[in-house]
């Protein structure tokens, strides 16, 4: 499968252990910037829908605004009552400052 970079936002739009929504190829994406550095999932939570952007970073968990589910943004597991499903991630590198998501076309 090719790659496919698409430029999300400059690192530093991000604040430290926070999160940032955008939208990429029409997907919504969120952006966390972790002490384990930066991750992408989908911008919406797989219970119901919340947008993960207005949500709360803790390390490398985002919770859920609505119902406080957790996910482990370095791989997307589901880690807390209610949530279930996992999150889907992306690949995610920074260069010259600027954070690329690797989203599929
Ligand atoms: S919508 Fe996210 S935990 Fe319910």
């Amino acid at each position: 499968m090719s790659s496919n970079w698409v430029l999300a936002c400059a690192a530093n739009d991000v604040d430290e252990e926070d999160v940032l929504g955008v939208e990429l190829n029409g997907q919504k994406l969120a952006v966390y910037n972790t002490p384990k550095g930066f991750f992408a999932t989908d911008g919406i939570c797989t219970h119901e829908v919340a947008q993960l952007e207005d949500g709360l970073v803790i390390g490398t968990v985002i919770e859920c605004p609505l119902h406080q589910g957790r996910f482990d943004v370095t791989n997307g597991k589901a880690l807390s009552a209610p949530v279930c499903v996992d999150l889907k991630t992306y690949p995610t590198k920074v260069e010259d400052g600027d954070v690329y998501i690797d989203v599929p076309v």
